[in-house]
């Protein structure tokens, strides 16, 4: 038996981490989370302070440039980024190159890489202004892209960007209005979305970011680099989770039906599990649950509605959190347990619900991909493997094989 690691010299020291688990990619001082004790913090700021106090325009300027700005600060900052709302005219045609149907992070991933084509003036990344100016209008423009997904699927109009609303208005005006009425923004529910928009702007070294991160580190420009982070997050292990676990709890449909899902999700020959359950790194409550929890009721209740789909989810928290098996393996609700509650409560469809996780986490991408490229210490990402495949052989032709 021939060690081949030993043949191929693979006897140093370099750690097999699958998942990378143990593996600390980059240093990062933006965002940190304690997973024993659910807690995070950005740049410092607890999570719960940020959601209930800050503006989604503070948290970015916050996670960009590393404190929270002074009021002279947040208004260029601010009206920088709704200068930047629109997209090119021919943005519109490429759009209808895709088909009805396209799921919106399908149109994400072509539509952010596309805008490397547009704008030619910020995509040299060793130039610190044009690395803002790609970050600004990154931020800036994924609402818009966003909503023109959404008014692409469903036929209607796209709504050029009203610059006078907030971030958030202006992002539920281009996604719920239509062009002969005026549209008038809920407080209530911007709020809620302002919450889920902060809630989801970063989340440490999760895998789109570490995806934008790898891509980065090879130089490519900016926009490539988020649509690589888009695609990452487009899974159902990561983004992709709250349209999972809303669909999971209408598969449930009522509190009685919970047993049966709670004894498939311990059944190890059974692939199933609960969505929106676990976390690789909080094995604690995710201190973003608590909020979202607490929005949904004041969601539901702003819109007079009672969902079911809530109280299946309330129940279902309630037995699995008394269950050994997820006490023992420390499984909490995560923060897309309650997050499509709350957007299926206000509206949106739910193949847009990882296109709303992308636009607020663009924040947090860029903020990453900034920091990297700024660290002297910053080399292109190049994972190492074990080899386990043949051992050098001689070519046999097809007709002897
Ligand atoms: N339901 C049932 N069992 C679970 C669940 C779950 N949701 N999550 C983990 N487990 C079990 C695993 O089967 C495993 O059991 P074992 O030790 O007997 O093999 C153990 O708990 C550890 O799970 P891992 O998969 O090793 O943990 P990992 O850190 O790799 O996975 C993940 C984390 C992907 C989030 C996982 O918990 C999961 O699939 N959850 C459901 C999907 C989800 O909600 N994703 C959203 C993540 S948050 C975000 O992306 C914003």
């Amino acid at each position: 038996v021939i060690d081949i690691r030993k043949l191929y010299g693979q006897t140093g020291m370099f750690t097999y981490d699958p998942g990378f688990t143990s593996t600390a990619s980059c240093q990062s001082a933006i965002t940190y989370i304690d997973g024993e004790k659910g807690i995070l913090l950005h740049r410092g700021y607890p999570i719960d302070q940020l959601a209930e106090n800050s503006s989604f325009m503070e948290v970015a300027y916050l996670l960009l440039h590393g404190e929270l700005p002074a009021r002279k600060e947040l208004e260029t900052f601010s009206y920088t980024i709704s200068r930047h709302t629109m997209v090119h005219e021919q943005m519109l045609t490429f759009f209808r190159g895709f088909r009805r149907d396209a799921h919106p992070m399908a149109i994400m991933c072509g539509a952010v890489g596309a805008l490397s084509a547009f704008y030619h003036d910020s995509t040299d990344i060793t130039d610190p202004e044009q690395r803002m100016i790609a970050s600004h209008r990154l931020i800036a423009k994924m609402p818009t892209l966003v909503a023109m997904a959404h008014k692409y699927s469903v036929g209607q109009p796209f709504l050029y960007p009203d610059n006078s609303l907030s971030y958030t208005g202006n992002f539920l005006r281009m996604t719920f209005g239509v062009p002969a009425e005026p549209y008038v923004v809920n407080p209530i529910i911007e709020n809620a979305m302002r919450r889920i928009f902060i809630l989801h702007a970063d989340h440490e070294q999760n895998a789109s970011t570490s995806t934008v991160r790898l891509a980065g580190s090879s130089g490519a420009n900016p926009f490539a680099c988020i649509a690589a982070g888009i695609a990452c997050l487009w899974g159902p292990a990561h983004g992709g989770a709250n349209e999972a676990a809303l669909n999971m709890l209408r598969e449930i449909g009522k509190p009685e039906n919970i047993p049966q899902y709670i004894a498939r999700a311990k059944d190890k020959n059974d692939p199933f599990r609960l969505m929106g359950f676990g976390h690789r790194v909080y094995k604690n409550f995710d201190p973003r649950a608590k909020v979202m929890k607490a929005t949904a009721d004041e969601v539901l209740k702003e819109l007079g509605k009672s969902d079911p789909v809530l109280d299946v989810a309330k129940e279902l928290e309630r037995i699995a959190l008394s269950d050994e098996y997820f006490i023992e393996k420390k499984l909490y609700p995560n923060v897309d347990f309650y997050s499509g509650v709350i957007l299926n409560a206000i509206g949106f469809p739910t193949d847009m619900f990882t296109a709303l996780f992308a636009l607020a986490r663009t924040v947090g991408w860029v903020a990453q991909w900034n920091e990297m490229i700024s660290d002297p210490e910053q080399k292109i990402g190049r994972p190492r493997q074990l080899y386990v495949g043949a051992p050098q052989r001689d070519y046999i032709p097809v007709e002897k094989r």
